[in-house]
């Protein structure tokens, strides 16, 4: 008997195929099935990825018992639904991120993985980067000491994904850049750090250039085109100020646009040292002897990010390691997320519950 893990992917858009196309690097995945609304993508996505097996309805795939293992690439406010319908049907489930659109909807998906006893694991595939690997190693070293300062710069220009579709409504999406990009890099300081009790929230979140959608101008668009049918109603920059405990601190810039430079970095500061992830080669900022000292840190950063995620995920499945990251995680960055949203419509620091 093969022991390969039978998968269904439900949702085949653009993240969709990345999975299927990650699987097939992974010897014991095998995608034996696809789903997706749209009768047209699914039929070339099928041709695409060479699987014959296709549903409209996710329901289908999921009554289908040869399948053992979901991928879960839907658009956002479709997670919960579906992500519980699988655990219901006794699947493991690979779900992408943001988990859901609030901490509650996460937790109700952590509720019906228990019920069932199978396996979750999160899309937090930044934690597979040789970048992300290598802070966290660095950290778990000790070559920080104490930490108690991160920074989280996400900045495009213009980086608004598909104008007037899910992306840009609140129903659909349950936020603009801070839950589609920030998610990842809240998850990644969290992780990398071990800071997994965010306590207090002071944020802002701003909506400059959705509204009006004809105003916006762009040089490219994924998930494009626009749609000036349709909504804009999430924000495109937020900004922040979050407390874990007394003794660390985070502050953050996430943006979809904004009249600035382009930046992206993650930056960590121990009493030990100082590294930053997302810009270039990493350099510590340390001391060494008496002198201060930038220190170029060479690593392996030749790494299948995707595949990785899902050759972990294949091993949690097998229950030969632990998810790669995992539900409670999940519902954690939810609270902070909600957390940041709920300050910005109190315009006062909040408390992360
Ligand atoms: N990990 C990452 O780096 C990453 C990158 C991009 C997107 N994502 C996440 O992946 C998810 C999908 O994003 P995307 O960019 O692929 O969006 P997309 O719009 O390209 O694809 C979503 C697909 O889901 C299908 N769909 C919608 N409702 C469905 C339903 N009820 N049943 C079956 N199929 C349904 C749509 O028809 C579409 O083909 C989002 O949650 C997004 O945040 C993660």
């Amino acid at each position: 008997m093969s022991d390969k893990v039978k998968i269904g992917i439900v949702g085949v858009g653009t993240i969709g195929s990345v999975h299927a196309d990650a699987y097939a690097k992974v010897n014991r995945a095998d995608v034996v099935a696809l789903c997706d609304i749209l009768p047209d993508r699914l039929k070339e996505k099928g041709a695409r990825h060479g699987v014959e097996t296709l549903y409209e309805d996710y329901n289908e795939l999921l009554a289908d018992s040869d399948i053992e293992a979901v991928s879960v690439c839907v658009p956002n406010n479709m997670h919960a639904p579906i992500a519980i319908a699988a655990f219901d049907a006794g699947k493991d489930v690979l779900l992408e991120k943001p988990m859901a659109l609030s901490a509650q909807e996460g937790q109700a998906i952590c509720d019906a993985r228990d019920r069932a006893g199978k396996v979750l694991q999160m899309g937090m595939v930044q934690r597979q980067s040789a970048d992300g690997r290598f802070l966290k190693e660095v950290i778990d070293k000790g070559q920080l000491g104490e930490i108690y300062q991160m920074r989280v710069i996400l900045r495009r220009r213009r980086g608004i994904p598909g104008m007037g579709g899910w992306f840009t409504t609140k129903a659909l999406s349950g936020g603009g850049g801070l839950i589609d990009i920030g998610v990842h890099f809240f998850d990644l300081a969290m992780w990398t750090s071990g800071c997994w009790n965010p306590t207090r929230v002071s944020a802002k979140t701003y909506t400059k250039f959705g509204s009006p959608m004809e105003n916006y101008n762009y040089t490219s668009m994924w998930a494009g085109p626009p749609d000036y049918n349709g909504t804009f109603d999430v924000d495109d920059y937020a900004c922040g100020f979050v407390r874990f405990g007394a003794n660390t601190t985070m502050n953050f810039e996430v943006c979809w646009a904004a009249n600035t430079e382009p930046q992206q970095f993650l930056e960590i500061l121990g009493d030990k040292g100082g590294i930053r992830m997302g810009s270039g080669a990493p350099v510590l900022l340390t001391e060494v002897g008496d002198r201060i000292a930038d220190v170029k840190m060479d690593y392996d950063n030749k790494r299948d990010n995707f595949a990785e995620e899902m050759r972990t995920f294949i091993a949690a499945v097998k229950g030969e390691a632990e998810p790669a990251a995992t539900a409670e995680q999940g519902v954690t960055t939810m609270k902070l997320i909600d957390a940041i949203y709920r300050s910005s419509a109190a315009d006062a620091e909040v408390v992360v519950e």
